[in-house]
C-alpha cells in the first residue's frame, strides 16, 4: 500500500475546470492569471501553462517556478506588499509582464532599480477599493484596515512625484478584495468603485490601459461531488455586466482556489482510535502541518473513509492531526462509518492552499504528492 500521507491530483478534473473557465470568458477580452499561490504543484503548473492561463506570482520562487512550467514572461504579474529588491530585480531581468505596487516607497525602489538596469517598469497600482467581500476575517484584503493596496494618501502623493519618475510606466490599476466569496453583490460592489476610480486614473496619472480584478471566486467544501465546478458564469456575467470602463480595455483576472481547489485531497491513515467518556477521537498520520486551513481559519473541509461503504456502525469522531497543538483538528463530531486502525481517510477540496501551505512543524517532512489523468474530458452540463 502507499505510504500516507499524500495528496491526490485528479487532472481530468483540473482539466475539465479549465476547460468550463475558457468557455466562459470566449469571445471577451478577459485574461485569467492562475494565482500560484494556491498551490505550486509541477504537474499542476505545467497543465495551467498548457492551456494559456497566465500566472500570478507573489515572489521570486514563484516567478522563477513559472517560468520553469512553462508560463510567457510577459503573461507573469508580480504582486505582494513586500517585495525584496533582489526580488524586483529578478522580474525585472526576466521581462515580468506587470509589477502590481501596493506602496509609494516600492515604486520610487522600482524606479531606481529599473534606472540601475537602464529600463524602465510597466506597473500597475493596487488601490484599496474598501469593499467588503463577506468572507472569514482572515481573509479579507479590500478593506481599509486591511495591510493591502496604497492608501489614498499615497496615491495623491504619487500625483505629484509621478512625472519625476522616468523608469517606471504606470499604466493601470489591480484590486483584490479577498478570498472564498460566493455572493457576487460584493463584485457589483467593486465594480462599482472600479468605474468611479478608473476617470480619476486617467485625470491624474494618465492612458488607462489595464485593469486586474484579481481572484477570490469561492468553491463548495461542504458538497465537493455535487458542485466539482465553481459558478464561472455567473462570476464571469458581473463584470460583463457592472464595468462600463471602455470595453477594449483588457480586464485581469487573478483566480487561484476556484481553479485548482476541488481537483486535490489529501489521503491520510487513522493511527489510533481512542475513546474518552464524551467523545471518540481518530488519530490520523496527517495534521495541520499537510493541510493548515482548520487550524488557521477553522475551516470546514469534508471528510470520508476512502471506502465509503455504511452497512456497518456509524458514530461520531474528532478527526485529529499528530502535531502537538490542540487546534491540529480537522473536524469535530464528523458522523463516520466506525473506523479502524489502518482505515483510509480522504479529506476532501485540498486542491488550493493545502500543500503550497503545508509546513514543517515537529519535525515533519514534506509528504508527496500523485496525480491522475487520463486522456477523456468530460465537459459538465453547466459549462
Ligand atoms: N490575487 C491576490 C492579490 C491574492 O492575494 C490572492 C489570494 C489571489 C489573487 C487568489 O485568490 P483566490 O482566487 O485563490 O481566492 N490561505 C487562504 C487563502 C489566502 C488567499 C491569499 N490571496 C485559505 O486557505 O483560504
Amino acid at each position: 500500500m502507499t505510504q500516507t500521507p499524500y495528496y491526490f491530483y485528479d487532472l481530468d478534473l483540473l482539466n475539465e475546470t479549465l476547460s468550463c473557465l475558457e468557455s466562459n470568458i470566449k469571445g471577451t477580452n478577459f485574461k485569467v492569471h492562475y494565482a500560484v499561490k494556491a498551490n505550486n504543484n509541477r504537474d499542476i503548473l505545467e497543465t495551467i501553462s498548457k492551456k494559456g492561463l497566465g500566472a500570478d506570482c507573489v515572489s521570486g520562487g514563484e516567478i522563477r517556478w513559472s517560468l520553469e512550467s512553462g508560463f510567457s514572461p510577459s503573461e507573469i504579474v508580480f504582486a505582494g506588499v513586500g517585495k525584496t529588491d533582489e526580488e524586483i530585480l529578478y522580474a525585472l531581468e526576466n521581462e515580468v509582464g506587470m509589477i502590481h505596487c501596493e506602496s509609494l516607497q516600492e515604486i520610487l525602489v522600482i524606479n531606481e532599480l529599473a534606472e540601475r538596469l537602464n529600463t524602465y517598469a510597466t506597473i500597475a497600482l493596487r488601490l484599496n477599493p474598501n469593499v467588503n467581500p463577506l468572507t472569514h476575517e482572515k481573509i479579507s484584503t479590500g478593506l481599509k484596515e486591511n495591510k493591502f493596496g496604497l492608501t489614498s494618501l499615497e496615491f495623491e502623493e504619487l500625483i505629484q512625484l509621478y512625472p519625476s519618475l522616468n523608469n517606471v510606466r504606470i499604466v493601470g490599476l489591480h484590486f483584490h478584495i479577498g478570498s472564498q466569496i460566493h455572493d457576487m453583490s460584493v463584485y457589483v460592489e467593486l465594480c462599482d468603485r472600479i468605474n468611479e476610480l478608473v476617470p480619476l486614473f486617467e485625470e491624474h496619472i494618465g492612458e488607462f490601459t489595464y485593469l486586474n480584478v484579481g481572484g477570490g471566486l469561492g468553491i463548495d467544501y461542504f458538497e465537493p461531488d455535487e458542485n466539482p465546478i465553481p459558478e464561472f458564469k455567473e462570476y464571469f456575467e458581473v463584470f460583463k455586466e457592472a464595468l462600463t470602463i471602455d470595453p477594449s480595455i483588457p480586464v485581469h483576472f487573478e483566480l487561484g482556489r476556484s481553479i485548482v481547489g476541488q481537483c486535490g485531497s489529501l489521503h491520510t491513515k487513522v493511527l489510533y482510535v481512542k475513546r474518552s467518556e464524551e467523545k471518540n477521537f481518530a488519530v490520523l498520520d496527517a495534521g495541520m502541518t499537510e493541510l493548515l486551513r482548520p487550524a488557521l481559519y477553522n475551516a470546514y473541509h469534508k471528510i470520508e473513509r476512502l471506502d465509503n461503504v455504511t452497512s456497518g456502525e456509524e458514530l461520531h469522531y474528532d478527526i485529529v492531526g499528530p502535531i502537538c497543538e490542540s487546534s491540529d483538528c480537522f473536524g469535530r463530531d464528523i458522523l463516520l462509518p466506525e473506523l479502524k486502525r489502518g482505515d483510509i481517510i480522504t479529506i476532501r477540496s485540498c486542491g488550493a492552499y493545502a500543500e503550497s501551505m503545508s509546513l514543517n512543524y515537529n519535525g515533519r517532512d514534506k509528504v508527496p504528492s500523485y496525480v491522475h489523468s487520463s486522456s477523456e474530458l468530460v465537459m459538465r452540463e453547466k459549462c
